[in-house]
């Protein structure tokens, strides 16, 4: 389906500028009007470039985040609805009204996701996707053993991710044991996709996902079925990826 483009930068600052200029061009090129955004640490970067340079038509995109935990209260600083308000739509003068985050509070999440999914079909469809990797391999919060054709719903979160995660609780048992996230499908319906990876825990992960088999036990491989990704990643995350795919940093 056609080969990532790859841009290696020289450390997390660099790797936030160059994603930040893939964000800016597609504005400039009026084909941005519905961003997709992540959670974690590896999109703050990105989006700190953006809210520093806040390019003309930023402020009039509407956004979807890609999950959200279930369970936790949505005023929790660590839900990802507060997460996205002070890294994204806040620092970014985002419409508050035009961003959507899953309602992981809802009193039926299966019939929460599933609006969700048709709430971005409805609006037209993302247009460009930021995504981070898992150090399992999960997209969102697409879990090792999700399928190419899931949609937004409830999944169980892995041991793995649950102390993963726990970096941004006080105390393990309170990371909550499911979220909504958006579906690989859902994911890969975005017209655009934008990568970034950064730090010595991702190393081996892009070789995996772009030159290892497409597989459910490695979510991000189904990346490779998509005909628009672009990569943004530092040397570490890049290395062993081979020359084709990661050219020289700039
Ligand atoms: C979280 C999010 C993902 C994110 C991933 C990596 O669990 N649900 O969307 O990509 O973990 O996080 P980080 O960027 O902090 O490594």
């Amino acid at each position: 389906m056609g080969q990532p483009q790859i841009i290696t930068a020289p450390d997390r600052q660099a790797v936030g500028r160059e994603a930040a200029r893939v964000v800016e061009a597609a504005l400039t090129a009026g084909e941005l009007s519905t961003l997709g955004v992540a959670t974690g640490s590896s999109p703050l970067p990105l989006y700190r470039a953006l809210a520093a340079s806040r390019p003309e038509g930023l402020s009039e995109i509407a956004a979807f985040a890609l999950d959200e935990y279930v369970g936790l209260d949505p005023q929790h600083p660590e839900s990802y609805r507060q997460v996205v308000r002070r890294e994204v739509t806040e620092p970014l003068g985002l419409d508050p009204h035009k961003v959507r985050v899953p309602d992981g509070a809802a009193e039926n999440p299966a019939l929460a996701a599933r609006m969700y999914e048709e709430q971005i079909a409805a609006s037209g469809g993302i247009d460009l996707q930021i995504l981070g990797i898992g150090g399992n391999g999960h997209i969102a919060f697409n879990e090792p053993g999700s399928e190419r054709i899931s949609l937004t719903r409830v999944v169980d979160l892995t041991p793995a991710t649950r102390i993963d995660n726990s970096r941004f609780f006080d105390h393990p048992d309170e990371v909550p044991r499911q979220a909504i996230t958006q579906g690989v499908a859902t994911i890969l319906r975005a017209r655009r996709l934008l990568l970034v990876v950064h730090g010595p825990t991702k190393s081996g992960l892009l070789r995996r996902a772009f030159e290892g088999p497409v597989t459910p036990d490695f979510p991000a491989s189904f990346l490779q079925s998509h005909p628009q990704v672009t990569v943004v990643a530092d040397q570490v995350s890049a290395q062993g990826l081979s020359t084709i795919l990661a050219p020289a940093a700039r």
